[in-house]
């Protein structure tokens, strides 16, 4: 089987990561959480007493970062100076954060050429904001998966009151507008539909359908796979 690329794009909440790991599994390919980069890199600023929205101070720590991403079949681990940091970014204030440093260009090509390079002997399924538009322009699948804000809001309440929080609806609705906001209209490489992706609206699918429509896009351009 020729190598391929499938590339998720799409809001917080729509369900990527979720799905999309779960596509790897079934079709035996690597999943690349290009969202954790991000996250990494707000939580080695914020632990290096730099805040996020800090540009120069931002880019003055950028050639110390030591990240390491492990593909693997139960998901992607992420890894800072060999310490595993996978669930310690998954925080509000870090997804936050991650959308800030996501506008500097500088932080975009360094992770972008990260992204590139796993994708460049494997293949793959690879989600975030600018898959299919910047990082793998070339892919042979692109999807653009979205959902309800309101919907959205609810599957983050549900995984925040999993970790045993308390959420309140409004505050999670305006921060996932707050984000989408941030990332939809950025200079460098914002959030937008790829010409020829696949637009799939998850606001009423369960993860399973979500998940057989992406295998069924992907069998309908690349044949049987
Ligand atoms: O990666 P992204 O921010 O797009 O979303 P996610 O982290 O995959 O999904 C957010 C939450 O919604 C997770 O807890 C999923 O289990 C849940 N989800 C859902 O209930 N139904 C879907 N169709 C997709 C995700
Ligand atoms: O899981 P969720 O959708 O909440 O966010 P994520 O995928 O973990 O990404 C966190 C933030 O990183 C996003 O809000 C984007 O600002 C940024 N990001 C990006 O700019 N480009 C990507 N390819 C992936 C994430």
């Amino acid at each position: 089987m020729k190598r391929f690329a499938i590339a998720v794009d799409g809001p917080a909440g729509s369900g990527k990561s979720t799905v999309a790991k779960a596509v790897a599994k079934h079709l035996g390919i690597i999943y690349v959480d290009t969202g954790a980069m991000y996250r990494g890199v707000a939580y080695f600023c914020i632990q290096q007493g730099v805040s996020p929205l800090d540009e120069a101070g931002v880019l003055s720590l950028l050639n110390n970062i030591k990240m390491e991403i492990q593909p693997g079949r139960d998901g992607q681990r992420i890894f800072l100076d060999r310490e595993d940091i996978t669930s310690k970014i998954r925080t509000q204030e870090i997804g936050l954060g991650a959308s800030q440093v996501a506008t500097l260009q500088a932080v975009r090509q360094k992770l972008g050429d990260m992204q590139r390079e796993m994708a460049k002997n494997n293949s793959v399924i690879m989600d975030g904001r600018d898959i299919g538009t910047f990082v793998l322009p070339q892919a042979e699948v692109k999807i653009y998966m979205d959902a309800s804000v309101e919907v959205r809001a609810r599957r983050r309440m549900g995984e925040l009151e999993a970790k045993g929080e308390k959420p309140v609806f409004e505050v999670i609705c305006e921060e996932i507008i707050r984000r989408d906001e941030n990332d939809m209209n950025r200079l460098y490489n914002p959030l937008r539909q790829a010409e020829d992706a696949v637009y799939l609206d998850t606001t009423g699918m369960g993860i399973d359908e979500a998940v057989e429509a992406i295998i069924r896009i992907t069998e309908g351009k690349i044949g049987e796979v």
